[in-house]
This record gives structure tokens, C-alpha cells and sequence, in this order.
């Protein structure tokens, strides 16, 4: 039977758009996941999203839709990024699915049962974006110790978590299990700022907002977002429901890989609750550093694109994942540039990788048809050729052992690299020249291996790349590593095919021009986006048609028409309306003259309440279309009776 690998991501939170830094812990734990199962493990990795929270409650408030509507929006949005960039999750958890509300709910019942959480009250300092309260002393600079943003003091009627009890369990456990977090240094983070000042007990309940799960012994509390969130890590595999076989096989989990900051949660919180529950705890949490950009890891950077979306269509998946797992030095924070990108995706995507696989598979279809030979007799430089391909496998299962894939794509690059010198030591147009075949399919043979070799060590990192490259090399792409323990796998008669580059050579100050030029225009376009709207032109009230019936227009004759007296702009007209003759004054003096006006057919507004104008009685209106400088009366196109209904 497979030996278990439980895998997780944190849940993300569901509160805005996502930049590069998010793939990061997903890219890199799907590489593992990768790896864990080509290597013979029974994979599970979980991701999801963290949807509840007065945070998400605030955001959807402020753009007017339900927290709901909210979320699903977001879900939508992460389900597509993950899809671009190859993540090959076993499950996706939502913590508003049925399931997951449900447990938490049955996870307080259980934790109040067991006397680990009581009712009193809270008065502290809040942190709003991290939902978290704090005491004078955790604060640095007054500010929350985990975001640096500004905090209020607040009170509330809170269900408690009894962690002060788990304080010394938590150092024991510590002790015993030395690896548990990791990197080392973040251990002794933890103890020293966290445990040695003393654990307090933990406020797991909110009454200030309603966007999570209801506490079912008191539903005007809900879960405190942290608990519901880190429950997931069990509700997805079942635990307290009729399907358990998941729990049962995969907790506890092998590894939660989480960034920095939140640390804190997954190794003191979450261990002291899953000793609340009886549980088991997880092998190991891992906390990466952070993508920066400008150094700071929220910031949207000058003249950065970090839109993943926009650099995966550019770029292609796996140069984004590619720099992802091999340029950030794991475990420490790493400076996210465009630059950095482009020179990685040239230097090693382009020249190293790129260039082996279409050299070989073009000196393969020249001097053998595209067809791979069989080798002869290996020499000392081939062997030092097979024994590195051949060691390989082991140095980068200990890389992923250690979670640092920038060292498993380095030692596996080591054999990309070779090839390529072998090319120019072995020299192949040379051998071509003198007629040397015999050695021309040895080191055409030789090349094909380590080509493949290296690529099925590639699967996980780069999958859709390293499948491009067995098509490239005629091999099935392998769903293990079994084939690359020995040397020699590739069968003589194979068909190579060189077709389009792998990954086609940038121009990197071009494209930083223009990614430059790019990003100044998405900076406009969200500066005008979010700048004050301009006065908007009041909006017409609408009428519907019944309004409209209301007013009864009519075409009418003009039989005579003369000025008004001491008035410049009014003119007085007789009209023939049907059977009727109606006395109708117009202001329109300064644009017609009366016998210009007589015999014309105009428009009539039939039904408007008799006025006097100037002295003269009107009953009706001459419709007329007007701007700054000229009226025109309104006439029908063709000649029409008197009385005609106008609609
Ligand atoms: O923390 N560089 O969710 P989240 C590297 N919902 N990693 C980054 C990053 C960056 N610039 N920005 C974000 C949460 N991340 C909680 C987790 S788990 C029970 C609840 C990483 O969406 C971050 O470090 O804020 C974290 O690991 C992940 O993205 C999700 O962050």
C-alpha cells in the first residue's frame, strides 16, 4: 500500500485581487505534491478559500453585494488561477461549505463539553484586517504585530479558548518533535515572543458582525474567523462526519505550508486546539518568506506588472513557476522584480533548457533521420555523464525533503547544464564530419537520456514543459520515477521531433520598456478610477408611457400671425386645429416673422392649461427644437391635415 502524504495550503482569504506573492505557496506546495506522488506516495493536497470575517463582511458592504455574492465572486476568480497555473489540488475547501459550517459547529459543541472554552469578556487591541486581538505589550510601535496596521481597543462578550492551559503541552511537544516548525529560527520566534511572555486564553467568539458559523449554543456568537479557518485542515478530510475515510488514511498531515506571518496561528493556536479535540498534531508546519515587491509585501509596485494572469499569458505558466521555485532563496524572503523574471526565464529556461532540447533534437534529425541510435561502448567522460543523471533522483528527493526546490531545480538544472558543455566537448558536426558515426550515436544517445532524465525530475516543477519535451523526445511522459534509476531507458528507433522552441528567447530591455509603459497605464487608469467622480449631469427622471399619454400633441395650420405688442420675442398665432381655431402665443419672435409663419404646420401641445402671456391669453404650446442659438419649430416631414394626432 502507498505510504499517505496529507499536503496543505493555507485557505486564502477571499478579500481582493490576487498578485504573484499568492501563487507562491501554492506553486510551490503543488510541486511538492508533484514530486510526493511521481515518488510513490498517496498524495492529498488541500487548498481553499477563507471566506468568512468581518473583513469580508466590510468589503461586500462597501461594494454593495452580499457577503455571499462576495465571495463566490473571488471563489470564481482563484478556482481560474489555479486552473492557469497547473495546480493539481485533491480537494478545494470553502469555509461557507455545508459540510465544513457544519463541523465547526459540532468542533465548539465538543470544545465547550470538554470545559475548553467558557463565556466572559474581552477588552483589547483589534486588528481589523488580521481579526485578531492583542494586549498592550504584543503591539510593536502600537501598531499589530503581525500586519503593522493601526489598531482600536474594543470590548465584547466572548467565548474563550482555554490556551493558557496548553502552554507547557505546547513546549513539550516543542522539545519532542524539534522539526515541527521549520525553518528553525521560527521556532525560536514563537517561543521566545509568544510563549515565554505567557499564553493567554484565546477569544474564539465575535458579536459585532454575523458572517460566520453561528455558534450553536449561543448563535448570536460566531466562530472566531481563525478557529473556523484552521479547522478546515480536518473538515476536509471528513473528521465528526459519516465519511471519515480520509481523516482516517491522511491526518495527521504531513505538512501545512504556510507564509511567515501566520506561523503563529498553525503552531501555537492550532496545535493547542487539536489538543483540545484528542488529535493527533501535523508532522510539520513550514513558513516561507514573502515575495516583496519594492520590499514590502503588500505594496503595488513601481513599474512592476504582478498580475499573475497578465505574466502567465506573457510569459507562459512555467516561466512564472519556474522563477517562483527557483529564485526565491525558500524559507527567506525574496525581491520580486520583472527583471528578475525575464533574466531567469533567458538565462536558464531559454539558453539551458531550451537550448539542449533543440539542439539534440535537431543534430538527432540531421545526422540520423530523427531517429534515436543505439549507443556503443560508454566512454570515461560518458560515464561521469550517466553516473551524475543516475545520482540525481536521490539529492533532489532530499531537496524536497528539506522543502527547498530552489535546490532540487539547481541539482536537476546540473544535468541540463552538463549536457550542454558535453555538446561542446563531444563536439557532434565534428564527429558528423569525419564520418565517426559510431560515436555520433553515442553522443546523440547520451544527450536523449539526460534530456530525459532531467525532464521527468522536471514534471513536477514545470509540467506542461517537461510533457512538451517527451513529446519532442518520442517517450510516453512517465507517472513515476521508476524509469530514471538506471541509465539506458530510451529504446533505440525512438522518434524525436524538434517542431517549435520550448521557450522563445526575450529582449529583456525591450520588454521591461514595455512593461514599463504598461504599468504606468494600469497606474492612470486606477488613478482615475478611484479619483472623485466629475459632477454628474443630473439624470433625467424617467416617465413611462403612461405619463406620457397625458399630454396630447396635435398638428396645427397657422392662419394668421402677428407680433405681440411691446414684446421682442413673442409672436401671437391663430390656429386651425381640426374643426377649432385656437389663439396660441410662442416665444419664437427673434427666429420667425409672422407671414414667414403663415401656412405652416406645426405641432401643438393640445391639452396645456390655458395662461396669459404678456396680457394674451395662450391655449397651447408650438413644440420647437432649441440650443444656445436658434429655435426651430417642430413641423411635420410631409404635408398633413389640421388635428392629426401627434404620438
Ligand atoms: O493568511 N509572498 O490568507 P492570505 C509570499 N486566510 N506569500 C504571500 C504573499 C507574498 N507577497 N502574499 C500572500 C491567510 N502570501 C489566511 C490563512 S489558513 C488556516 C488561513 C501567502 O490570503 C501568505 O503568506 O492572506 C499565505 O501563506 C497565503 O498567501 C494566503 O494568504
Amino acid at each position: 500500500m502507498k505510504k499517505p502524504y496529507y499536503i496543505t495550503t493555507p485557505i486564502y482569504y477571499s478579500s481582493g485581487k490576487f498578485h504573484i506573492g499568492h501563487c507562491y505557496t501554492t506553486i510551490i506546495c503543488d510541486a511538492i505534491a508533484r514530486f510526493k506522488r511521481m515518488d510513490g506516495y498517496d498524495v492529498f493536497y488541500l487548498t481553499g478559500t477563507d471566506e468568512h470575517g468581518q473583513k469580508v463582511q466590510q468589503k461586500a458592504e462597501a461594494k454593495g453585494v452580499t457577503p455571499k455574492k462576495f465571495v463566490d465572486e473571488l471563489y470564481d476568480q482563484i478556482i481560474e488561477l489555479w486552473k492557469l497555473l497547473d495546480i493539481s489540488y485533491d480537494k478545494f475547501i470553502r469555509t461557507t461549505d455545508d459540510y465544513h459550517e457544519a463541523t465547526v459547529q459540532k468542533v465548539y459543541e465538543k470544545l465547550l463539553a470538554n470545559g475548553d472554552i467558557y463565556k466572559s469578556s474581552y477588552e483589547g487591541w483589534y486588528c481589523t484586517p488580521c481579526e485578531s486581538f492583542f494586549t498592550e505589550s504584543q503591539l510593536h510601535d502600537g501598531k499589530c504585530p503581525d500586519c503593522g496596521r493601526e489598531v482600536k481597543l474594543a470590548k465584547e462578550e466572548s467565548y474563550f479558548f482555554r490556551l493558557s492551559k496548553y502552554q507547557d503541552k505546547l513546549i513539550k511537544f516543542y522539545e519532542e518533535n524539534p522539526d515541527f516548525i521549520s525553518p528553525k529560527a521560527r521556532m525560536n520566534e514563537m517561543i521566545n515572543n509568544f510563549i515565554k511572555p505567557g499564553l493567554k486564553d484565546l477569544c474564539v467568539s465575535r458579536t459585532t458582525f454575523d458572517w460566520g458559523v453561528k455558534l450553536p449554543f449561543d448563535p448570536k456568537h460566531v466562530a472566531y474567523v481563525w478557529v473556523d479557518a484552521l479547522t478546515n485542515y480536518i473538515t476536509a478530510l471528513g473528521y465528526l462526519q459519516e465519511d471519515h475515510a480520509n481523516f482516517d488514511k491522511f491526518w495527521p498531515a504531513d505538512l501545512h505550508m504556510v507564509g511567515k506571518e501566520i506561523v503563529r496561528f498553525h503552531t501555537i493556536i492550532w496545535p493547542a486546539l487539536l489538543m483540545a479535540l484528542d488529535l493527533p498534531l501535523p508532522k510539520k508546519v513550514y513558513g516561507h518568506g514573502w515575495l516583496l515587491f519594492d520590499n514590502d509585501k503588500m505594496s503595488k509596485s513601481k513599474g512592476n506588472i504582478v498580475d499573475p494572469f497578465f505574466l502567465a499569458e506573457r510569459y507562459g505558466v512555467d516561466a512564472i513557476r519556474y522563477f517562483l521555485l527557483r529564485e526565491i532563496p525558500f524559507g527567506s524572503d525574496g525581491n520580486y522584480t520583472n527583471e528578475a523574471l525575464l533574466t531567469r526565464t533567458n538565462t536558464d529556461l531559454v539558453n539551458d533548457l531550451g537550448n539542449l532540447v533543440s539542439r539534440t533534437t535537431a543534430m538527432v534529425t540531421q545526422y540520423f533521420g530523427g531517429t534515436i541510435p543505439a549507443h556503443n561502448e560508454f566512454t570515461e567522460l560518458d560515464k561521469e555523464i550517466v553516473a551524475l543523471c543516475e545520482g540525481t533522483l536521490a539529492k533532489v528527493r532530499e531537496d524536497i525533503e528539506n522543502l527547498s526546490a530552489p535546490d532540487a531545480l539547481a541539482n536537476i538544472f546540473k544535468i541540463v547544464q552538463r549536457a550542454n558543455k558535453y555538446i561542446d566537448e563531444t563536439m557532434p558536426w565534428a564527429l558528423n564530419k569525419n564520418g565517426d558515426k559510431e560515436r555520433l550515436a553515442t553522443v546523440m544517445y547520451v544527450l536523449c537520456e539526460c534530456i530525459r532524465f532531467a525532464s521527468t525530475m522536471l514534471l513536477p516543477f514545470i509540467p506542461k514543459t517537461a510533457k512538451t519535451i517527451f513529446g519532442k523526445i518520442g517517450v510516453e511522459v512517465p507517472s513515476n520515477f521508476d524509469g530514471i534509476t538506471a541509465f539506458g531507458g530510451i529504446a533505440e528507433g525512438t522518434v524525436v521531433t524538434k517542431g517549435e522552441n520550448l521557450f522563445n528567447r526575450i529582449d529583456i530591455a525591450k520588454e521591461l520598456k514595455i512593461l514599463e509603459e504598461l504599468h504606468a497605464k494600469q497606474v492612470a487608469e486606477a488613478q482615475a478610477k478611484n479619483a472623485p467622480k466629475q459632477e454628474e449631469k443630473p439624470q433625467d427622471e424617467l416617465i413611462d408611457i403612461t405619463d406620457f399619454a397625458k399630454i396630447k400633441l396635435c398638428t396645427a395650420k397657422v392662419l394668421s400671425c402677428e407680433k405681440v405688442a411691446k414684446s421682442d420675442k413673442l409672436l401671437c398665432f391663430q390656429l386651425q386645429v381640426g374643426d377649432e381655431v385656437r389663439q396660441v402665443v410662442s416665444g419664437i419672435a427673434q427666429h420667425y416673422t409672422p407671414e414667414y409663419m403663415v401656412g405652416k404646420t406645426v405641432v401643438l401641445v393640445k391639452n396645456l392649461k390655458p395662461a396669459k402671456i404678456r396680457g394674451v391669453e395662450s391655449n397651447g404650446m408650438i413644440l420647437c427644437a432649441a440650443d444656445d442659438k436658434s429655435v426651430i419649430f417642430v413641423t411635420p416631414e410631409k404635408d398633413m391635415d389640421s388635428g392629426k394626432e401627434v404620438r
